[in-house]
C-alpha cells in the first residue's frame, strides 16, 4: 500500500525525459537548412547512427493512444507515405553519406501496415544508402491483430531481429473501455508466429492506470503477458493528455484510477513480473536476466532516447516520417508532425524539420545528469561535470530542490552524490526534473506514476 507521503508526490506531473531539453522547448529556430547543415557536418566522418522510421497509420485509432497516428482504412495512402520516405532517406543519404548504422528502429503508428513487398523496398533501400553493421538490432512495433504466419516470415526475411507487440491489457471490460478488442489468443498467436519464423527478440508493451483496471485484472495480465516469455516487457503509466490528442475524449474519466491507485496498479505489476523471472530497467522496463539491455542496466551502460531504453550507444539519431526527432552533435530536430506538412516538404525535396533545439554546453551537461537519473537513479554530479569541463556548483541550487526529497528518506544526497533511496520508478522523473532548467515554462505534463 502506498505511504502517506508518496501520495503526494505520486500526484506530481513531471516530462517523462526522453530528451533534454524536452520537446515542448524545441523552437522554430532550428529549420531544414540547419538540419541540412547539421548532415553535412556528418559526411565523411566516422560516427554511428541508429535511425528511427515512423509509420503514422494505423487501421482503426485506440481510444488510449497517445502516439502521432492517423486512421487508414485502404492501402494507397500508405503506399504513397512509403514513397516519400523512400525520398526523405534519399536526402538524408545524399548529405551525410553512407553513415555506419547500428539500430533501426521502425516505430508508429502500426508499421506493419506497411505492405511487405513495400517494407521490404525500403529496407533495401536503407542498406543500399547506408552501411548497415550485420549484426544491426533491426526492431519494428507491431500490432498483433495485424501479425500472421506469412507477414511475420516475410519481416524475418527482411532482416527484421526484434518485434514489439502492444498488448495493454488482457481483461475484455479493460479493453471495452480503451476501444481495443484483442483477446489473449490473438497475441499468443502473433508471438507463435513471430517465434516460428525466427525473430528472437520480443517485447511486449503493457499500461497501467487505464480504467476499468483493478488489482486482480492488471495481475492476470501480468501474469498473462509473463506466461508468452518474451525477453522484454515495458510497462507505461497511462498519459492521459486529451487537450492533447482528442481520441482519449472517448475515455470515460469517471472510471479512470486515481493517483494513488495508478501507484498501486504498477506496483501490483511490477511485482507480479518480478515474481516471474524478469528484471527492472529503468522506470517502466523489465527484461529477462541476460538480456542485453538487463545487461547494460547492470553495467551502467543504459542509454535513454526517444525510443525509451536502449543499449546502443549511437553517436546519432536520424528521425524519419512525420514527427520523426532526430538528435545530431549540434542538437534536436523534428520533423512536421502533420502528415501533409512533412509530405509537401518532402515533395519540395528538402527537409520537413518544423521546430529543434540547438543544444549549448549547460543543456549537454544537464542532459547527461537527467539520463544518469532516469536510467540508474543515482548520479555523480562532480564526476558528470569533470567530463564536460564545468563547475560543480552550477547544480548548487538543483541540490537545494530535494532537500526536503532527502529529510522524508527519499533520496540521499552526498556531497555531489545523488541517490534513489526508494520507489525509484515513482520518484526518478521527479528527481530528474530538479536539474531541468527550463521546467515551469508553460508546458503541461503527464503524472509521475
Ligand atoms: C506505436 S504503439 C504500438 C504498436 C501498435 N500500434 C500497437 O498498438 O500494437 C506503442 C505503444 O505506446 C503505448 N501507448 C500508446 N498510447 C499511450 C498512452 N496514452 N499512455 C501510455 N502508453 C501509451 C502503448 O503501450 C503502445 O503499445
Ligand atoms: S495504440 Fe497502436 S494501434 Fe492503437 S492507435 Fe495507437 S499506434 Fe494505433
Amino acid at each position: 500500500m502506498i505511504s502517506l507521503r508518496l501520495s503526494e508526490l505520486v500526484r506530481r506531473s513531471a516530462p517523462r525525459y526522453t530528451s533534454y531539453p524536452t520537446t515542448p522547448h524545441f523552437g522554430a529556430e532550428v529549420g531544414p537548412q540547419d538540419y541540412d547543415g547539421w548532415l553535412r557536418g556528418l559526411a565523411g566522418s566516422n560516427v554511428s547512427a541508429s535511425l528511427y522510421l515512423h509509420v503514422p497509420f494505423c487501421r482503426s485509432i485506440c481510444h488510449y493512444c497517445a502516439c502521432a497516428t492517423k486512421a487508414a482504412r485502404r492501402d494507397e495512402p500508405i503506399v504513397a507515405f512509403a514513397d516519400r520516405l523512400r525520398r526523405e532517406i534519399e536526402l538524408v543519404a545524399d548529405r551525410a553519406g553512407p553513415l555506419r548504422v547500428g539500430q533501426i528502429h521502425w516505430g508508429g503508428g502500426t508499421p506493419n501496415l506497411l505492405p511487405p513487398d513495400v517494407f521490404d523496398s525500403l529496407v533495401t533501400e536503407l542498406c543500399d544508402r547506408f552501411d548497415v553493421a550485420s549484426e544491426a538490432e533491426h526492431a519494428i512495433e507491431l500490432d498483433p491483430r495485424w501479425v500472421t504466419r506469412d507477414s511475420a516470415r516475410r519481416l524475418k526475411a527482411s532482416g527484421v531481429t526484434r518485434a514489439s507487440l502492444g498488448v495493454q491489457d488482457f481483461d475484455d471490460d479493460v479493453q471495452r473501455a480503451i476501444g481495443r478488442a484483442q483477446p489473449f489468443a490473438v497475441v499468443r498467436s502473433a508471438v507463435a508466429a513471430l517465434r516460428a519464423a525466427g525473430v528472437s527478440g520480443l517485447n511486449l508493451d503493457l499500461i497501467y492506470g487505464l480504467p476499468r483496471q483493478t488489482m486482480r485484472s492488471i495481475r492476470d495480465t501480468a501474469r498473462l503477458a509473463a506466461s508468452l516469455e518474451a525477453d522484454r516487457i515495458s510497462l507505461f503509466g497511462y498519459a492521459h493528455v486529451p487537450w492533447f490528442r482528442a481520441n482519449q475524449r472517448l475515455i470515460d474519466e469517471g472510471e479512470l484510477p486515481d493517483s494513488p491507485s495508478r501507484f498501486d496498479l504498477a506496483e501490483t505489476a511490477r511485482e507480479t513480473l518480478l515474481a516471474a523471472g524478469y528484471g527492472a530497467v529503468g522506470i517502466d522496463h523489465f527484461a529477462k536476466p541476460g538480456d542485453p539491455l538487463a545487461r547494460a542496466a547492470q553495467d551502467g551502460r543504459l542509454r535513454r532516447n526517444f525510443q525509451g531504453y536502449v543499449a546502443d550507444r549511437a553517436d546519432v539519431l536520424i528521425g524519419l516520417g512525420p514527427s520523426a526527432v532526430g538528435r545530431l552533435r549540434e542538437g534536436y530536430a523534428q520533423n512536421a508532425a502533420d502528415a501533409a506538412g512533412w509530405a509537401r516538404a518532402i515533395d519540395a525535396g528538402r527537409f520537413a524539420t518544423a521546430k529543434g533545439r540547438a543544444l549549448t554546453a549547460e543543456d549537454r551537461l544537464r542532459s547527461d545528469v537527467i539520463e544518469e537519473v532516469m536510467c540508474g537513479f543515482a548520479v555523480d554530479l562532480d564526476a558528470v561535470c569533470r567530463r564536460h569541463s564545468a563547475d560543480p556548483s552550477i547544480f548548487a541550487q538543483d541540490l537545494a530542490k530535494l532537500r526536503s526529497l532527502a529529510e522524508q528518506g527519499f533520496v540521499r544526497v552526498d556531497g555531489s552524490r545523488v541517490a534513489i533511496l526508494r520507489d525509484g520508478p515513482a520518484l526518478a522523473r521527479i528527481v530528474a526534473s530538479a536539474f531541468d532548467a527550463y521546467l515551469g515554462a508553460g508546458a503541461r505534463h503527464s503524472l509521475v506514476v
